[in-house]
């Protein structure tokens, strides 16, 4: 059985447990996040420069230089030292600025925090030294002043709740991040798309919103896909927002029909109507934003289709635990 000295302590680490699991089951408060290697929630330090570069996905190059590593991602195959960084790092404290209701279930989030990030990304918010959620950025950098999130709220989460109902404007958090490389990267002419469905369309609003700030004038077809009617929001001011580029064309697709007539609303499953209507996806550039069977899905469809896999950026909304 390997060993794990945490902070100079030996403790034992089971065969194919990892280094955060271990760490946990021996009482030892590690935050976590996601434990799929995507929020960083569960970074230590590691004296082993070798064991640390296998498991640095989406770390900075100082915190790769340092030896941080994901400690859900690794599992020890012998003794390994590790340490807790300083938990300031990669940190800012930022300030709810706004919050409102988009629907029923979606919450906009205002943060005022000074980040630099590109939209897309996602960031990790913590509510207390242990519990950390990521959330993507809808904003742009230089258009919007504040940070926005879009959160579904999940009953009996351990954050979203919070987020949604409790925290209150002027009250401070802690953000870390950015994160990921779901971002605009394409050239301007370049045909688009852009599909998302629940609150994958905060990223997905992000790269759209950073296309049309660098003048992308190939043509970008933005897909909003729900279950439901009342899985969709921010409609109207989707709809404001394409209004003015002739490049983009706007659709809302809902698998169950319930009566309610909407601009730019047909009924059609999502994967059905890609296959139909992106037959030939060569030349493309794809970007695919939501909960991960989603993504999964529509990312091997899009590949099928002739997208190459370097075009595809995805940002799969991992649960607490889920693997993808
Ligand atoms: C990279 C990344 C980006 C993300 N971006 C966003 C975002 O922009 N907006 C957003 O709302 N979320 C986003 N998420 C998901 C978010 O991080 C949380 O998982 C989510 O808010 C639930 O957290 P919670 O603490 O409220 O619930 P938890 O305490 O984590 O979960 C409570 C229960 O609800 C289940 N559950 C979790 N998520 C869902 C869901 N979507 N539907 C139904 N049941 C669920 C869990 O399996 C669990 O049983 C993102 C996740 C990742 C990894
Ligand atoms: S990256 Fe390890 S818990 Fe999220």
């Amino acid at each position: 059985m390997p060993a794990i000295f945490f902070e100079g302590e030996e403790l034992d680490c089971r065969p194919g447990e990892s280094v955060l699991d271990a760490l946990n089951r021996h009482g030892k408060e590690i935050p976590s996040g996601c434990r799929a290697g995507v929020c960083q929630a569960c970074v230590l330090l590691t004296d082993e420069q070798q064991v640390a570069a296998r498991h640095q996905q989406g770390l900075s190059a100082a915190q790769r230089d340092l030896n941080y590593f994901l400690s859900c991602q690794c599992q020890p195959t012998s003794a390994i030292h590790v340490r807790r960084p300083d938990s300031g790092a990669n940190r800012v404290r930022g300030k709810l600025v706004n919050r409102e209701w988009l629907s029923d279930q979606v919450v906009r989030l205002q943060l005022d925090a000074d980040m630099d990030y590109r939209p897309g990304q996602y960031i990790t918010l913590w509510k207390d030294s242990s519990t950390a959620r990521s959330y993507s950025l809808a904003s742009h950098q230089t258009q919007d002043k504040w940070l926005e999130l879009h959160v579904k709220h999940i009953p009996g989460g351990a954050i979203s709740p919070w987020l949604c109902n409790d925290l209150k404007c002027g009250d401070e958090l802690t953000l870390q991040g950015p994160m990921g490389s779901c971002v605009y990267s394409h050239t301007q002419d370049r045909p688009l798309l852009l599909a998302a469905i629940g609150t994958g369309l905060a990223p997905v609003l992000g790269v759209l919103k950073d296309a049309l700030v660098n003048g992308h004038h190939g043509p970008i077809y933005l897909l909003v896909g729900a279950a439901r009617h009342s899985g969709f929001y921010y409609q109207g001011a989707l709809l404001r927002l394409v209004e003015e580029f002739p490049q983009v064309e706007l659709q809302f697709l809902v698998q169950t029909w319930e009566g309610k007539a909407c601009p730019g609303l047909i009924e059609a499953d999502i994967y059905q109507y890609c296959r139909e209507r992106f037959s030939d996806l060569s030349g493309y550039g794809v970007y695919l934003c939501g909960a991960p069977t989603f993504v999964q899905k529509m990312r091997k469809q899009a590949f099928m289709a002739g997208a190459a896999m370097s075009d595809i950026a995805t940002d799969a909304f991992l649960a607490f635990g889920e693997t993808s």
